[in-house]
């Protein structure tokens, strides 16, 4: 196998389109940028480059993961959030595209209310803990039960220059004891018999910690809003993400929990994607 990128581009890009990845020209050139250390414009423009041995071992090695369904996430290592730079490890769950709508509410919500502080549950790589310190400038308590991605966390915080952010190992408020203008969670919310159904590139690489919500798949929204009160200053919002189809049954939650104003939010395709309310 010849070792130009032009080369390298056609023939690689076939393979992956000939094994049904859709998304198979942009894989093959970040996998290229990330060995080579190009930018994708340098790239196309130094299209003769021949990769030295060591770049084309390594550039094999990860496409050969790729072909395997992992994610590029977690092949290169990191991804981009709310327009910032998040490292990622095999504990912290990629964040999504869909997540961007509840920070950007959580956003809306704390200037318009000129709130001074939140509470974000199941924090992972920080991608909403570190966001919302980053456009909202407040402090941030940030909880997960899993050390391995809080530590990930904390490197993604320094790594965007933030500060403000108070990590916690807890298993939702145990080991909180602050109240909050915001409480935010996206929580573990696919139900447990539905896991073994999930797409390869989920199942068997994201952090099944980040994915199980239970036999119902509503257990976190339960006991979050169940105990959000003692942790919520007077008019606090709590804000989810939910599944598509958990809307009906979140809303419940909440009202059953006394929480007004109750609104759910659409996703960029059009499903059930944030429920939010507030106490009096
Ligand atoms: C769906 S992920 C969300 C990660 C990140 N907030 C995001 O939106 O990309 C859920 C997170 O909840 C954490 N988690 C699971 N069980 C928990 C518990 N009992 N207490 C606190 N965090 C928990 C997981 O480790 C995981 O990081």
């Amino acid at each position: 196998m010849k070792s130009k990128i032009k080369d390298i581009l056609i023939h690689y890009k076939k393979i992956l389109k000939d094994n049904n990845f859709d998304t198979y020209s942009l894989d093959v050139e970040v996998l290229l940028m990330n060995v080579t250390g190009f930018s994708k414009t340098k790239l196309y423009t130094d299209f003769d480059y021949t990769l030295t041995k060591e770049e084309f071992e390594k550039f094999e090695s990860l496409f050969n993961r790729r072909l395997k369904n992992e994610p590029i996430a977690y092949i290169i290592g990191s991804c981009e959030f709310m327009g910032l730079n998040f490292l990622l490890n095999k504990d912290t769950l990629i964040p999504r595209g869909d997540t961007e709508i509840l920070v950007e509410k959580a956003i809306d919500i704390i200037k318009e209310n000129e709130f001074k502080s939140a509470l974000d549950i199941g924090t992972g790589s920080g991608a909403i803990a570190i966001s919302l310190a980053k456009y909202c400038n407040i402090p941030i308590d940030a909880v997960d039960i899993n050390k391995n991605a809080l530590l990930k966390a904390m490197e993604n915080a320094k790594l965007n220059d933030i500060e403000n952010i108070n990590f916690i190992e807890s298993n939702v408020f145990e080991n909180v004891d602050n109240k909050y203008d915001v409480i935010v969670s996206n929580p573990p919310y696919i139900r447990t018999d539905v896991i073994p159904t999930l797409d390869a590139n989920v199942k068997d690489y994201e952090p099944i910690l980040a994915l199980d919500g239970g036999e119902s798949g509503l257990v976190f929204y339960e006991e979050i809003a169940n105990n959000a009160h003692k942790y919520l200053n007077k008019g606090g919002y709590l804000l989810f993400e939910i599944g598509h189809d958990q809307a009906r049954d979140v809303v419940k939650i909440m009202e059953d929990n006394n929480f007004c104003n109750i609104n759910v939010l659409k996703d960029l395709s059009g499903l059930d994607r944030v429920v939010f309310g507030n106490i009096k």
